[in-house]
Formats: C-alpha cells, structure tokens, sequence
C-alpha cells in the first residue's frame, strides 16, 4: 500500500450534486455561469438540495422556511456574548454551529424529512450567527432577520442594522452563487466523512466549518487581504511579489488543487470587483490585484482562485476582512448540507488505510527502565 499524498486524483465518492470537467464548474449539470449570471442564491441552495431548480411556489415556499428558521436561540447569542474577546471568527461560527444543535429538538432525529428541514434551519441560520459575532464583538446588540428578503440582503441588514444598498445585495448574492458548492473540497468531504458514520448534521457541519477555517481552504480569502494590506500600494506590488516568489512563499489567493488553466469563478468575482472599484470611485484594490494576478501568473504560470478577487469585492463591499471566511461558509452550508443528505442516502462509513513508515518489532521498555 502507498499513500497519494493529500489524496490527489483519488476518486472517493460518487455525487450527482456538482462537477469539475475539463475545468468546467457545473451545480446540477448547470455551468456555474449561466447560474452567476441568471440565479438567486436560494434558487442555488434549493437546486443543490433537491436536484432541480424551483418553480415559483417552491421557491416561496422556501422563503417561508428561511424565514422562520432565521431566528437564533436567545441562550445561543448569551453564549457568543461570552466570548473572549479577539476570538477567531471562525472559531466563534464553529462552537455556535455547534451549540445551535443543543437548542434544536430534533438535532438526533434521522429521518429524511427531518434531515431535510435541519439543512434549511442551518442555511437559515448562519448568516444570523455570523452577523450577531460581528456586531456583539463591537458591543452592540444583534439585529433580529427580516421576513421575506433575499440571505445576501438579510446578512448586510444584521450586519449593519441599515438597508443595504441594491448593488451590494446583488453583488453578495453573487458571491454566494460562486461560492455554493465545489465537488469534494476540504470542507465538503469532512462533512461526508463526519455523517457517513451516521453522526448527525450538525457534527458533519461543525466538522466543515473547521475544515474551512484553514489557509489553504477557505480561510485563503482574509489571507488574500491581509497581503493586500501589507503591499498597501500599487508602486509596492512588484518588489513585494517578486520577493515572495523568489522566497518561495505561497501567494494567497492562487494556484488549486484542480484547475491548473484557471477557475472558472474568479473571472466572475475579477468583474465584481472592477464594477464595486467603479462605484466606491477607489479602483486602489482593483489595481493592485490585476497588478499581482498579472506577474504570479506570468512567472509561475498559477491562476487566480475563487479567494482572490473575493477579498477585494468584501473589502468594497464594507465587510471586515475576518468576516470573510464566515461568509463562505455562509455559502457553502448548502453544499455541505446536499453533500450530507446524498451521504445519509446510500451510506458507506469512509475508513481508508494509511502506509505505515513507523518502526516495527519495537519492545516495550517499563517507566523506570526509559
Ligand atoms: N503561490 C506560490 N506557489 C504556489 C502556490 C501559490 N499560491 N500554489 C501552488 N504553488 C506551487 C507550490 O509551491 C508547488 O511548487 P513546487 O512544485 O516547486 O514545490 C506547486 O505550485 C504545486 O503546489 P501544491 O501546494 O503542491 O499544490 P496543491 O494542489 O497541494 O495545493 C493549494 C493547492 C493548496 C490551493 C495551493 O495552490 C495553495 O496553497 N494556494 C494558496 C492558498 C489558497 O489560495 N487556497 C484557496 C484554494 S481555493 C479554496 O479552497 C476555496
């Protein structure tokens, strides 16, 4: 037996939710463009869980159950004013994800419909946990969910407590789109390793929160923009980069597992980016990203990923950069969930096996002997 490090090009579970071919992203055999271009996030979300696009009433229906489940237990906001202060935001998400299943009655019960129902409560949910951190952390009171709005209006209005602004509800619904779902990411195969021991949803989310927390997965985006700060200018960007390629440090933001010609989300976010530069009047972020983009891509050959140009479209949306990963997961907690469903539907426990390298035939010495 040997190992393939980090399980590249191992095929480990057979899905029907998304696909990457030939370095085409699709959700439910729709290109992620087409679904960028022309879909709400819900329309996503429920796509990603039932296999189809909704018609009207099912979305409405939808809306209704997000709606009733955006509400968080009053103990689970005393716990987040607990926190110490400076806790990690994604630390923070974990325990609350955690927590939420102590509060929700049928967190054991496994069946479909129930399972169904929690993966609506979790995407219901989110947003308001994250919302909530962001503003007790500032010793503000959290602000409650408002009926019948889109989860990219609703995440600005807890944020802020004001109406967003149509083009940043557009543009966050946006990203949420882009940010849904992605094969068997980091993230998305903790959840399935999480629930294939038939643990229950909100351990397989808790799990995938913290696989998401990492640098090399989703927490890449706040790294994206804490490189951007350090550069601070365009007229650094050069030395800087040239520096940490010669140095062999890792460009945040760049390079995947998967796509080696390129994701075919970034282009979305690259145009996102320009169009809230545009608007705000400080094109500063923008610059420098394409500025970056231009010499990591031209002397290694690596591409910009979804983290890339996500920094500078939070950044001009008014967002704190360590909300940035709380965001995806705000996203990406329809993926997992349809990841867990279609787990739960035709399970298997995932125990692979490790190519031992330690020693052998080693004697056991007593304490006192050591
Ligand atoms: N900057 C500089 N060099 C890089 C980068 C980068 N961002 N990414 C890969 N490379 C280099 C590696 O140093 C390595 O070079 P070598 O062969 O000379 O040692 C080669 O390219 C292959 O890289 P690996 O790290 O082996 O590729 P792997 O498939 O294991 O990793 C990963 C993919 C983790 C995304 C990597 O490209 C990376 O660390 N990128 C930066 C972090 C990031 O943006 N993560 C977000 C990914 S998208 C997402 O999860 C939402």
């Amino acid at each position: 037996m040997t190992a393939t490090k980090g399980l590249e090009g191992i095929v480990a579970a057979a899905s029907s939710i998304s696909s990457i071919i030939d370095g085409v992203l699709t959700y439910r055999g729709i290109n992620i463009d087409d679904l960028a271009e022309n879909a709400s996030f819900e329309e996503v979300a429920y796509l990603l869980w039932y296999g189809k696009l909704p018609n009207r009433a099912e979305l409405n229906q939808l809306q209704q159950q997000l709606d009733e489940y955006a509400v968080i237990p009053q103990q689970v906001i005393d716990q987040i004013k607990l926190y110490p202060n400076g806790t990690n935001s994604m630390a923070a998400l974990r325990s609350a994800v955690s927590s939420l299943a102590l509060y929700d009655e049928e967190a054991n019960d496994m069946s479909a419909e129930a399972n169904q129902r929690k993966a609506i409560k979790l995407q219901a949910k989110l947003p308001t946990v994250v919302a909530a951190f962001a503003r007790i952390r500032e010793g503000k009171e959290p602000v409650a969910p408002k009926k019948g709005v889109s989860i990219a209006y609703n995440f600005l209005y807890m944020l802020t407590g004001e109406e967003p602004a149509e083009v940043a509800v557009k543009a966050l619904d946006q990203a949420l789109v882009l940010h849904a779902d992605h094969e068997l990411n980091a993230s998305t195969f903790a959840a399935r390793v999480t629930v294939a021991t038939l643990s229950d949803i909100y351990s397989g989310v808790t799990s995938a929160i913290g696989a998401l927390k990492g640098p090399l997965h989703g927490g890449a985006n706040e790294a994206v923009m804490v490189m951007l700060e350090e550069i601070g200018s365009f007229d650094n960007v050069e030395s800087y980069i040239n520096n940490a390629l010669a140095n062999k440090v890792k460009i945040m933001g760049f390079g995947h597992r998967v796509y080696k010609n390129g994701d075919p989300r970034a282009k979305h976010l690259q145009h996102m980016s320009k169009e809230l530069g545009k608007l705000k009047g400080n094109m500063d972020l923008f610059n420098m990203s394409v500025k970056i983009e231009e010499l990591v891509t031209g002397q290694k050959g690596l591409k910009p990923n979804v983290d890339f140009y996500s920094a500078s479209v939070y950044t001009n949306l008014g967002i704190q950069r360590d909300l940035f990963t709380p965001i995806f997961a705000i996203s990406r907690v329809s993926g997992w969930t349809a990841h867990i469903l279609e787990q739960y539907q035709d399970n298997r426990l995932i125990r692979p096996r490790a190519d031992y390298v330690g020693p052998s035939n080693v004697k056991y010495v007593p304490i006192e002997d050591r």
